[in-house]
């Protein structure tokens, strides 16, 4: 990764205003290909941590790898990632989530309308929105493979619809449907068009290695993988240490329990 060029101060602005925030810095390629070697070794690897499409056999994502793979533990303290989480929430932080949402070729399932916020808030008991996704794109990212879009600036208007949703049905609590292309939260189409028309969107496209944040209330959603290419996305969740759940009950590796602030590791590269 290079140095971070933006000044914190228009870093901030920008992410505060849309929500979102692409970085000029690039995991270089020796860094990826460590980071592909870990995800294609864990995608074989028979564990919970390991989320599957409907098919049963499609690899979806990977989770908390972090917890148990030298390279994804060193990667949430790589300056360049850990930093920004930091700038951006102001606050000492640790890794509430990790997971790589891998959008396999043709197989690889959308991932409806939704705020990420819904779920931590509710089946987490997260008391604030101070936490941020820190996603690295361990492949290039075009707009046929099926890219993150998110609606710019709608994560200041907190979290939508939430009176109707309480009414709507009862939840499972199972998380198995936070993590499959059927969500529990989501934020329904027609509202996501309205939001859409009104505040317009980004696409998060570029080559691999590229970094971008957006903010845990940011409306968002990606389509399938039309494509012949992989779009394998890594997020790393970072939340403020204060701001922890008390007492969260879905998996550790959904939802960390490891509250300690996190210390960078000297350089960017894996
Ligand atoms: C995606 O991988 O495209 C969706 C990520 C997310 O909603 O967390
Ligand atoms: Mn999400």
């Amino acid at each position: 990764m290079t140095a971070i060029t933006d000044s914190a101060a228009d870093v901030k602005a920008v992410y505060e205003q849309d929500g979102w925030y692409q970085s000029p810095h690039r995991l270089d390629d020796a860094s990826l290909a460590k980071l592909r070697a870990s995800v294609e070794t864990i995608s074989r690897q028979q564990r919970p941590e390991v989320v599957y499409e409907k098919d049963g056999s499609t690899v979806r994502a990977l989770h908390g790898c972090h917890e148990f793979d030298e390279v994804c533990g060193r990667l949430v303290r790589l300056p360049a990632l850990l930093g920004l989480a930091e700038e951006l929430i102001g606050e000492p932080v640790y890794v509430y989530q990790f997971k790589v949402n891998m959008k396999q070729p043709r197989e690889g399932a959308a991932w409806p309308w939704h705020q990420d916020y819904a779920f931590w808030s509710h089946e987490d008991g997260m008391p604030d929105d101070k936490a941020v996704n820190i996603a690295v794109f361990l492949d290039d990212t075009h707009e046929l493979n099926g890219p993150l879009k998110v609606v710019l600036g709608s994560h200041q208007l907190g979290l939508i619809g939430e009176e109707e949703q309480e009414n709507d049905r009862e939840r499972s609590h199972d998380w198995r449907n936070h993590v499959s292309a059927d969500l529990e939260y989501t934020v329904p189409d027609e509202v996501a068009e309205e939001l859409t028309e009104k505040f317009g969107t980004a696409l998060a496209l570029g080559p691999s290695g590229s970094v971008c944040a957006f903010h845990p209330t940011i409306v968002h959603s990606s389509s399938n993988n039309r494509s012949d290419d992989r779009r394998a996305m890594l997020l790393v969740t970072y939340n403020a240490v204060s701001n922890a759940p008390g007492n969260p009950v879905r998996p550790e590796f959904l939802v960390s329990r490891n509250a300690v602030p996190l210390t960078p590791v000297t350089d960017n590269t894996l």
